[in-house]
């Protein structure tokens, strides 16, 4: 099977690397191009056999799935290109939130399908959120599956949910992250523990607490009342957390939807005025 990846930056890279890692693509099956070509080719030294080319329709034209790395104000620009080389056998997959089925499905023939990743795929783990067009055939839904689940766990979402979920599923790496720097650097400077120390002790419950929840058929509930004791240590630390956080969880998504609104806008805007200057037949969204 043939896979292209067209932008070869930090999702597209990480993705081709997770795949060759996980043994479900061979380097000779996958295509990559990227504006700057030199990304594609530094890919192409480390594993032998990936071709590399400036084109994006070369690199799409034959292959049976058409991977789009790019941003998401890039993605009027790769379609245009795109358009007049894929057909209705192949299946395009976009791993932006924003960019909406229809406004694949309306402009080229092929088969669409959403699937946002997670920098935890390049640890073989996290959940992916598969979102399927109109076209998709449940046999092509079972091939994006089993790939898939060679470097994450596939989970089928609607499309309707791609924010809320993305959130969780995509930056939630970077908000934990960013929770356990917190967490450190208050220890540091509270209690003397190196920064350094504490970040190595919080990375190990979060795998840890992560396998608890996965594997070990843990619930959060569960999980918390297995280690808070009432009256215990635990117990006072939650009930901080619990009138601390109340309403931080609120206002995070509320700033993600409310960006995602304005991205939303600013790409119906962009796709609209590329087909004003190209495609005749088309119909405004
Ligand atoms: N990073 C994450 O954790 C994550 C998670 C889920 C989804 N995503 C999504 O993945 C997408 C890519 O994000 P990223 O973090 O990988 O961004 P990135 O590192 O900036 O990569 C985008 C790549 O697209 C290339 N590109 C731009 N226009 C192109 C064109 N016309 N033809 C070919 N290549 C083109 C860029 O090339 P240049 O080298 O020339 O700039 C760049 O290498 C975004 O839409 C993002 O929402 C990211």
């Amino acid at each position: 099977m043939k896979v292209a990846f067209i932008g070869t930056g930090s999702m597209g890279s990480l993705l081709i690397e997770a795949f060759l890692r996980s043994g479900a693509l061979h380097p000779h099956f996958i295509c990559a191009s990227n504006r700057s070509l030199q990304k594609a080719e530094l890919l192409a030294k480390r594993h032998p056999g990936l071709r590399v080319t400036g084109s994006n329709a070369e690199a799409a034209n034959g292959s049976q799935i058409v991977f789009l790395c790019v941003k998401p104000l890039d993605y009027p620009a790769v379609i245009q290109e795109l358009a007049g080389v894929l057909d209705e056998r192949q299946i395009v997959v976009s791993i932006t939130s924003p960019v909406q089925i229809r406004m694949l499905e309306a402009r080229i023939p092929s088969k669409v399908a959403k699937i946002i990743p997670s920098i935890t795929h390049s640890a073989l783990s996290g959940a992916s959120l598969c979102i399927y067009g109109s076209r998709i055939q449940p046999e092509d839904r079972l091939l994006l599956e089993q790939l898939m689940s060679s470097i994450s766990v596939p989970v089928a979402i609607r499309e309707t949910e791609t924010r809320i979920a993305s959130d969780i599923a995509s930056c939630g790496p970077a908000f934990i992250a960013f929770i356990l720097q917190q967490w450190a650097e208050a220890a540091a400077r509270h209690t003397g523990i190196g920064r350094a120390e504490a970040i190595v002790l919080g990375a190990e419950m979060l795998h840890g607490t992560g396998k608890l929840l996965t594997e070990g058929g843990f619930s959060p509930e569960e999980l918390q009342r297995r280690v808070a004791v009432p009256g215990g240590v635990t117990a006072e630390g939650i009930a901080v957390l619990h009138s601390s956080l109340e309403h931080v969880f609120a206002g995070l998504i509320e700033t993600t939807h409310r960006k995602y609104d304005e991205d939303l806008s600013k790409l119906d805007d962009l796709f609209g005025r590329r087909l004003l200057n190209g495609t005749a037949d088309d119909e405004p969204d």
